[in-house]
């Protein structure tokens, strides 16, 4: 009965301590996707419209090790501790913050910059925070084909590889009608500029077809490299 009622006043208290403010943190209603090399604004706000001027405001990513993104207090911006990779890219906007806007800008976005981040927004009597998700889209390199060898059957082996692409592409080989050809599977790699792929296709120097494209396709973007082998050179 007495550890009932003790909890009943605990929450009873923490209820009361948030109302005693009644302000409340808000970030963006959906998961944020984006594009890699484009500026990207991280919403948070604090609402009923309030100053954050006097307050602390602080950015960390949730998902890494070095997280301080962006730190804002005694009315300045206090980025000595702030992760190497976010060094020179982040700002809030200062006319925003006296409406309780601390939204982070952060520029020339990164595959890297994917991941979760934390808006976390501080007085002296009140404290609330929100996480944004964000996603970063990418389109990868040109994909380059190169000649691997030939084998004793009269097969060539070719490859044809790109890099920094995000979501992960699908890599196809096609004929000069544009069929699929089978190939080996691809050879996908991730890293912090996202996703390599590489597939090995071995051909055959038919004299009515001695083109090949190797494709690689997102949802939204599609890339084409060609190849042409001349059997006069063999
Ligand atoms: C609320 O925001 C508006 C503009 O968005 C501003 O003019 C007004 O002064 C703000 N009120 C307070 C109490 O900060
Ligand atoms: C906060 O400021 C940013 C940058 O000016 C703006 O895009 C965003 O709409 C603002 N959010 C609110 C809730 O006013």
């Amino acid at each position: 009965m007495r550890i009932f009622l003790f909890v009943t006043l605990l929450i009873l208290y923490s209820v009361m301590e948030s109302q005693s403010e009644g302000l409340q943190v808000f970030g963006p209603e959906a998961p944020l996707v984006a594009v890699a090399g484009e500026d990207l604004v991280l919403p948070c706000f604090i609402k009923p419209n309030t100053s954050a001027v006097d307050m602390r405001v602080e950015w960390f990513r949730l998902d890494v090790e070095e997280s301080l993104v962006h730190l804002y207090k005694d009315q300045k911006e206090k980025n000595e501790k702030q992760a190497q990779p976010y060094k020179g890219r982040t700002s809030l906007f200062k006319e925003e913050l006296q409406k309780g806007n601390a939204s982070l800008k952060l520029s020339a976005l990164r595959v890297s910059d994917e991941g979760e981040y934390k808006c976390l927004i501080e007085d002296k009597s009140w404290y609330d925070d929100i996480i944004v998700h964000v996603t970063v889209e990418a389109q990868g390199s040109h994909p380059v084909i190169m000649m691997e060898s030939y084998d004793n059957s009269g097969g060539i082996n070719l490859v044809c590889e790109s890099r920094g692409w995000k979501p992960e592409p699908e890599v196809l080989w096609l004929d000069r009608e544009g069929a699929t050809l089978p190939a080996e599977d691809t050879q996908t790699h991730r890293d912090t500029e996202g996703f390599s792929v590489k597939r090995h296709i071995t051909v055959y120097d038919y004299s009515d077809s001695n083109r090949f494209y190797c494709r690689l396709q997102q949802k939204h973007h599609m890339m084409e490299a060609e190849v042409i082998i001349n059997s006069k050179c063999q």
